[in-house]
């Protein structure tokens, strides 16, 4: 947003260190450091003339309806609640915004009511959860994370806007960036995986998909950073709990995707529903005012999570709902998603602490600005030309779009004797497993106006693919979630009758997501049944892995002569499996997280400390290991094969004005055209504190014909070795980081060192500052 108030570098102040979390009871006098010393920027002089005539006009039951956001169906049902006493509500002036509604004719007549009908004429902000597609449904968050597909992200996003901006929708809640290393909570699915540099892309990939250039263009709409900001840490990997973290994890982790999506621009952030260090983030003025305010220069506006305002009583924090009021509101929640606790119980707090009103003017200000923003007090009906709808949704490029991402989003994990591409000839195969005919699971969670109906099952597209001269059979065996095995027989008769099989197992759309967690990742029993009794036929088995989350499969890496992630790939998933598994692309997918090999490792990752007695595989030792399985994760972060090979030349490192340029060539030293993804890491050796043993700095997706060769150059900063010293103070410290460039966490093809000539203190999260890549060919 371009704004000239909304530029408030000049007057951001430091939080003192240490401060990180300071806790309402902490703080007693119930105000904010930050709110303290941020308040002069954001007097309501600096507002745009119509937003500071409309804050002089109104009351403060008309102010306090704007920060209320009221739900106008259920996520399915959507818009069922939009009832004559909902409009009257509108009327008054009691909502400021809608979720859970969709369609361009039914929320023009909602927006005609708020603009024509209401005494202020402020036009209301609907939003929905377009995460990872409206109509056209793109691969899970997860899933495309495995592309390493920044063009690809961004497209997704930009797409999905304009269909949602087209039916109404001005707001998504999206992007997810909570970062996780621990499959077994079921958001895993929803975000960019486990590392907070290709999290921080992601992020801003999205960003400037979903908002564009400008966002008042119609076709463009605001997106939210969520879940402000360690949702992805809760204990025992259970939704909603405590993320009972380390001050330097949260910064060098969980936050910098959250500052790359405020450099972005990102209109909005959601606070999350856990704690973090027992402060809950709907009342963690600390992080909003202080870090994300005031250190970071976000000057967006903060929703709540469903309901989260009225939980700070759950969490033990408030008593009252009027008590809960006043600490979202001092923290810096500006919008209240569905508590109605702002609505109800905000003026008995400010009557009690006439203090308040100040933040209230600052909230609504904020919202006001920003559907000014949107274009919504000029031209509020260009989101609802139905024309524009019907041409927009599901339109054949957008398909197209869905279909590449799918495709770059499958990961090859194994293809033992070049089991894949199955080559397109007489012969036969038997698809078995009921996940390859489960339409609507290929949706993942939230699919937004995504229909089953709209989707080409795995099933569809590998008979489509495989042409008119194999025989392709079918056989459920079992769904994931039910114990009823009598399809098994059938299933290992046709395994038996093809010449090979494809075996589709793993999770349905219902075993990840919000409150989906499990507490152990292995398969579903059934699954696993139903793997051993066709892996017993002896055939050759190429194993698709649809999920949501990592899964501890040991048996079936094992046993599988091939292994493909598809996790879950939207409406174009079977085309998308068909021409990987025949071959007319080659896989080029990564994993963003590592697969485990049991649960009891997680929360796991390949950029952990290597602490004081480094794992060894040698058991006879003490070592920072299991005794019971290898050290390694059975898949490690990074890792995806292709139908190709690629050798790496030796890394060339030379100095550059800004700090380092690495580089190295790679070759396609097979006999076809494939993608690899070329990863640059580092480690800082020896420092103040102790650093990961490897850290993720910079990729790039290239694609290479047969014995082509190409450069691969990063340009690394010093700011991008820093070490989180305090709230904004990053210490960059003088001395030598190892770099490493290669596929995979666990496959480093060339190394190399730079030496940090001088310290130097940055303000930003090392992981938030993008490496920029040259590709000489
Ligand atoms: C989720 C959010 C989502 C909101 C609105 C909540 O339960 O945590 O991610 O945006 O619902 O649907």
């Amino acid at each position: 947003m371009s704004a000239a108030w909304m530029t408030r570098a000049a007057s951001l102040v430091m939080v003192s260190a240490g401060l990180w979390a300071c806790s309402p009871s902490d703080n007693p006098a119930g105000q904010t450091i930050a709110e303290g010393q941020s308040s002069a920027s954001e007097a309501p002089s600096a507002w745009s003339p119509r937003v500071t005539r409309l804050l002089s006009e109104m009351s403060v039951e008309a102010k306090i309806g704007q920060l209320h956001q009221a739900a106008g169906g259920r996520s399915r049902n959507l818009n069922s609640r939009l009832t004559p006493e909902e409009l009257d509500r509108v009327r008054e002036g009691g909502v400021g915004s809608y979720l859970h509604v969709a369609g361009a004719e039914p929320l023009e007549a909602l927006q005609r009511v708020a603009v024509e009908e209401s005494e202020h004429g402020i036009p209301l902000l609907f939003a929905m959860d377009v995460v990872h597609g409206y109509r056209t449904i793109f691969p899970v968050p997860i899933a495309m994370a495995a592309s390493w597909d920044e063009a690809g992200w961004e497209e997704a996003a930009r797409i999905s806007a304009e269909e949602a901006a087209a039916s109404g929708l001005h707001w998504t809640f999206a992007p997810m960036i909570d970062i996780s290393r621990d499959p077994r909570w079921g958001r895993i699915v929803e975000g960019g995986g486990s590392d907070p540099y290709l999290g921080s892309r992601m992020a801003v990939a999205q960003v400037n998909g979903y908002q564009g250039a400008d966002l008042a263009a119609g076709d463009t709409i605001l997106a939210t950073a969520k879940h402000f900001g360690a949702y992805g840490a809760p204990t025992g990997g259970r939704d909603y709990g405590t993320a009972d973290i380390s001050e330097r994890s949260l910064h060098e982790i969980y936050l910098p995707p959250f500052h790359a999506a405020t450099q972005a621009g990102v209109g909005s952030m959601m606070t999350a529903f856990n704690d973090i260090a027992s402060v809950p983030s709907t009342a963690n003025g600390h992080l909003i005012e202080g870090v994300l305010r005031d250190e970071w220069g976000f000057d967006g506006f903060i929703v709540s999570d469903w309901n989260a305002i009225a939980e700070l009583m759950n969490h033990g924090v408030a008593e009252t709902r009027t008590d809960a009021a006043a600490l979202a509101l001092e923290a810096g929640v500006d919008m209240d998603m569905t508590s109605a606790v702002y609505v109800q119980d905000l003026a008995a707090a400010i009557e009690a602490d006439p203090a308040l009103l100040a933040a209230l003017d600052r909230s609504v200000g904020r919202l006001l600005a920003w559907k000014e923003a949107l274009g919504l007090f000029d031209t509020p009906y260009i989101y609802h030309d139905t024309d524009r709808e019907a041409a927009e949704l599901l339109a054949p490029d957008h398909r197209v779009a869905a279909r590449r991402l799918a495709e770059r989003s499958i990961v090859l994990l194994k293809n033992d004797n070049n089991t894949l591409p199955l080559a397109r000839e007489a012969g036969s195969i038997a698809v078995i497993g009921q996940l390859a005919e489960d339409a609507s699971t290929q949706l993942g969670s939230w699919r937004a106006q995504g229909r089953p109906d709209d989707v080409v099952s795995l099933l569809d597209g590998i008979r489509h693919e495989a042409g008119d001269a194999m025989a392709v059979s079918y056989a459920a065996g079992a769904a994931p979630r039910s114990d009823d095995m009598s399809g098994l027989p059938d299933a290992i008769a046709a395994a038996e009758a093809a010449d090979r099989v494809v075996l589709v197992i793993g999770e349905d759309y219902d075993l990840s997501g919000e409150a989906r967690s499990r507490s152990d990742i292995a398969l579903p029993p059934s699954q696993q049944a139903l793997a051993e009794a066709i892996f017993a036929t002896g055939k050759p088995v190429t194993v698709v892995l649809v999920s949501g989350r990592p899964l501890a499969i040991p048996r079936v890496a094992e046993e599988a002569d091939a292994l493909l992630v598809s996790w879950m790939l939207g409406v174009e998933a079977g085309p998308a499996l068909g021409r990987i598994l025949f071959g007319d692309v080659s896989p080029a997918g990564r994993l963003p997280v590592n697969f485990p090999r049991a649960t009891g490792a997680v929360p796991f990752t390949y950029s952990e400390n290597p602490g004081g007695r480094p794992a060894h595989p040698d058991l006879e030792r003490d070592t920072n290991r299991y005794m019971d399985q290898p050290i390694t994760p059975l898949f490690p972060f990074g890792h995806g094969l292709a139908y190709s090979q690629f050798e790496y030349g030796e890394m060339e490192v030379r100095e550059t004005q800004t700090g380092y340029r690495l580089s190295v060539t790679v070759r396609n030293s097979g006999d076809r055209e494939a993608d690899e993804v070329v990863q640059l890491y580092m480690r800082d050796p020896v420092a103040r504190v102790a650093r990961p043993r490897i850290e993720l700095r910079g990729f790039e997706r290239v694609t290479l014909a047969p014995g082509e060769s190409v450069e691969v150059a990063f340009h690394l900063t010093p700011a991008q070795t820093a070490i989180f010293q305090a709230p904004g103070r990053w210490q960059v410290e003088a001395g030598r980081i190892e770099v490493m460039i290669g596929a995979s966490s666990a496959d480093i093809r060339a190394r190399g060192e730079i030496q940090i000539v001088e310290a130097q203190t940055g303000s930003a999260p090392a992981t938030a500052l993008e490496t920029r890549v040259e590709v000489i060919r």
